[in-house]
Parts: C-alpha cells; sequence; structure tokens
C-alpha cells in the first residue's frame, strides 16, 4: 500500500461527481457488446471499480455487479451509488473472479502500481484468470497507458478549477518509460469558509501495446484496440492511452474451428 492517501475521501468524491464520464461511456460500450454477443444476463466482475459508475449502468440493465477496489472510500461510495452490486475492498490482483459475462478493469486500474506485485507478468496472469472464468462470448474490457503517455519530454501537468474544489497534477515518466508518477494535490470546501489539502502520490506501470495485445492473444482472445470508449460527448484524445475489447468466441463459432 501506498505512504500517501490513495483515492482517499477527496479525490475519490471529485471522481464521482466530475470524472464518471468514462465508465459511463465504458457502460455503453460494454452493454453493446454484451448484447451484440446474446449475454443478456450474468455476472460482470469490475476490478478498480471506484465510485460504481459502471456498476450501476449495468446493474440497471439486469446484470450481477462484483466489484473490487483498494480505496475503502471508493468501495463506500460504490456501495452508496450502486446498491444492487456488491463490492470488497482489496487489490484486484487477489480478486475472486467466478464464472462471469464480463471482466472490466477501467480508469488505467491495470497500470497502477498500488500494488507492488503489478507489471506485465501480472498482467498474463490476470488475462489467463479472466480467460478460465469468461463465458464463450465473454468480453474482457479495460484501458491501458504506455510509454509516452507523459508527452515527448516526460513530464505533464493538470490543472482544474470547480467551484468546491480545486486539483493540480504534475506527472513524470521515468527515463525508461516504463512507470509514471503523478503528484497529486486538492484544496476542497468543507464548509463556508473552510478547505482542506490532501496530497497523493499514484505510481503506474505503462505498458507497451502491442506487447499487451500479445499476451491477450497468446491467453485466446480476439483483440480490438480503440483510441477512447466511443461517447456521445468526445474526450480530447490522450496519448498512449488505449481501450482493449477483448472477446472469447462464442461457443458455436469455436466448435466450428
Ligand atoms: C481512475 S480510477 C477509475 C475508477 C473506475 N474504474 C471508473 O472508471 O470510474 C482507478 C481506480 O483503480 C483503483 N485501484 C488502483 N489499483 C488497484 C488495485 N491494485 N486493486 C484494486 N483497485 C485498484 C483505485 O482505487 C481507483 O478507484
Amino acid at each position: 500500500m501506498p505512504d500517501t492517501p490513495f483515492y482517499g475521501e477527496d479525490q475519490a468524491a471529485i471522481h464521482h461527481s466530475d470524472f464518471g464520464n468514462l465508465a459511463r461511456d465504458a457502460a455503453t460500450l460494454l452493454l453493446s457488446l454484451l448484447g451484440d454477443a446474446g449475454l443478456r444476463h450474468g455476472t460482470v466482475v469490475d476490478l478498480g471499480s471506484g465510485s460504481g459508475i459502471l456498476a450501476r449502468v449495468v446493474c440497471d440493465a439486469g446484470y450481477r455487479v462484483r466489484g473490487v477496489d483498494i480505496s475503502s472510500d471508493m468501495v463506500n461510495l460504490a456501495s452508496e451509488h450502486a446498491p444492487a452490486a456488491t463490492f470488497r475492498c482489496g487489490s484486484l490482483l487477489d480478486a475472486e473472479i467466478p464464472r462471469a459475462v464480463a471482466v472490466t478493469a477501467l480508469g488505467e486500474a491495470l497500470n497502477y502500481a498500488t500494488d507492488p506485485r503489478a507489471g506485465l507478468e501480472e498482467l498474463d496472469r490476470q488475462a489467463r484468470r479472466v480467460r478460465q472464468s469468461l463465458e464463450p462470448g465473454g468480453v474482457f474490457l479495460f484501458d491501458i497507458s504506455s510509454p509516452g503517455w507523459d508527452g515527448p519530454t516526460g513530464a505533464r501537468q493538470q490543472f482544474h478549477d470547480r467551484d468546491s474544489w480545486t486539483l493540480y497534477m504534475r506527472a513524470e515518466e521515468s527515463p525508461d518509460r516504463t512507470r509514471s508518477d503523478r503528484f497529486i494535490t486538492i484544496f476542497r470546501t468543507t464548509g463556508p469558509h473552510t478547505s482542506r489539502r490532501s496530497d497523493e502520490h499514484h505510481v503506474l506501470r505503462l505498458y507497451d501495446l502491442e506487447e499487451v495485445r500479445q499476451i491477450l492473444r497468446r491467453v485466446g482472445f480476439d483483440v480490438e484496440v480503440l483510441t477512447d470508449y466511443p461517447s456521445g460527448a468526445p474526450r480530447k484524445a490522450l496519448p498512449d492511452w488505449n481501450v482493449f475489447v477483448a472477446r472469447l468466441r462464442p461457443q458455436r463459432e469455436e466448435r466450428r474451428r
């Protein structure tokens, strides 16, 4: 576990109120993929489930959702936002993955090195676990950041200013481009004349897109790589960040091969 808060109360609340579009768009894509595969009910496992935004949409569409997240503040928000789903606090690397129609990991959940075991070897192990648990036609949907995420200089800054909070992030990529360190400072209003500062330091492993594609293919998935989750309100394209749609063939097609 990191020594600073990780998606603590303030960052979790800001994620839920202002950065939920990605999960909503991913949920729309997931429901359409499951519909196309004829998988109209069953279990969806959400790794790094955050504040439960995808879980809520997918539960409302009639699926069971199990989420796991390492941040207890995120799990608390998720339990309120998606009460029909079940959430557990822990590392996604150890999450139980029952028989499922889909497994998701959105918002770079697989990049975070919150769990020191995170890395390409572990990604390979997770892909195998997911493959074994998915029903024929099932989907593994996730997004990851790759070397270059921090731009050509290897350093990037973001500043967001809203009525009740401001967030400043400084990100630095390691010279070998395998790691991104993000230093985040938040000021959030806590009362009419008071605000509070919180600092977080996130470490992410950056994975080469082609290596991830190869892992998924080796494990037995059909793989499609997208530049974003399709959205009604397109986001500014992020460099070196991609969405992976990894599908298992439906049983009838598998038998014909
Ligand atoms: C950018 S947020 C995305 C949350 C959610 N998937 C969404 O799209 O709204 C990344 C999430 O991954 C979680 N996370 C990071 N590393 C994790 C780990 N090893 N195990 C479980 N959750 C993790 C964080 O706590 C956080 O909630």
